[in-house]
């Protein structure tokens, strides 16, 4: 593992503890409840709302959201459109099942029905689907991958909605730093691991819009929002007239 002073010019991918603990282990449970934490300091909640609004101007009636974990972020980002985006249909794709009864029933008294999809997105992907959605969303997800993975899950997205939107780690010495005095809220250990691996392997420049397939003809767009996040958008010709430029 590098130092935490180490170079960060490139992306340094490695296993995080929270994708190899069982699920049921305490550790794990304990850093799922810190993610909340970690989400509420990056302002990821306002930062995905934000970028959904500005993209997605009509209600979408299907969304899909990638390694979406216990459906706690996403959930807190419905909340924001509940008078506007009733009566949606949201699929929840993770490799491991976490959505509770109880989720699913305060996203249903919000009018959004939730389905699971639970396995490795990889093998998701490989099964052909057509343009099923209105939107794919991911929250501190796609920098689990390398770049060659990331590839070829792009290339597959690119059919999937018109709109594709992440909102990851930025990888810079600052979040890195801040990524070390965690401690201070009193995240565990698993968390202490996982987010100073998540800024390492996390994004920069246009490194994400570069793996984006170059004759899909759709824009992508991404930038550093704040010290933490690193934020991308992908949008189709068709939804062009529907949306401003989120990013700046
Ligand atoms: C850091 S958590 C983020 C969870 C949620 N999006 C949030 O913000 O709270 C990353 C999630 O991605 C899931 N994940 C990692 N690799 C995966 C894969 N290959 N296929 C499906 N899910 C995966 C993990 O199980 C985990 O729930």
């Amino acid at each position: 593992m590098p130092e935490v002073t180490k170079d960060i010019d490139r992306r340094w991918i490695e296993p995080e503890l929270l994708d190899i603990l069982p699920p049921d282990d305490p550790r794990a449970i304990g850093s799922r409840r810190d993610l909340i934490w970690i989400n509420a300091l990056m302002f990821q909640r306002a930062i995905m709302s934000g970028l959904l609004k500005a993209n997605v101007r009509k209600r979408p009636a299907r969304i899909l959201e990638l390694g979406a974990g216990d459906g706690a972020f996403m959930l807190s980002v419905a909340r924001r459109f509940a008078r506007s985006w009733t009566d949606v249909d949201l699929v929840m794709l993770d490799q491991v099942n976490l959505i509770s009864d109880k989720r699913r029933a305060d996203f249903a008294a919000l009018g959004w029905r939730v389905e699971t999809v639970t396995g490795d997105v990889f093998d998701w992907i490989a099964r052909p689907r057509a343009r099923a959605y209105d939107v794919v969303s991911a929250n501190l997800f796609l920098h689990h991958f390398s770049d060659a993975e990331l590839k070829v899950l792009f290339a597959a997205l690119r059919w999937l909605a018109p709109v594709f939107i992440a909102t990851e780690p930025s990888r810079n010495a600052i979040a890195l730093k801040m990524c070390s005095l965690l401690r201070v809220i009193g995240v565990n250990e698993v968390t202490m691991h996982d987010a100073a691996a998540s800024v390492r392997a996390g994004f920069a420049g246009n490194e994400l819009s570069s793996l984006w397939p170059s004759d899909s003809g759709q824009q992508c767009e991404e930038r550093r929002i704040g010290p933490f996040t690193h934020a991308f958008r992908v949008i189709s010709k068709e939804a062009f007239p529907r949306c401003t430029m989120p990013l700046s």
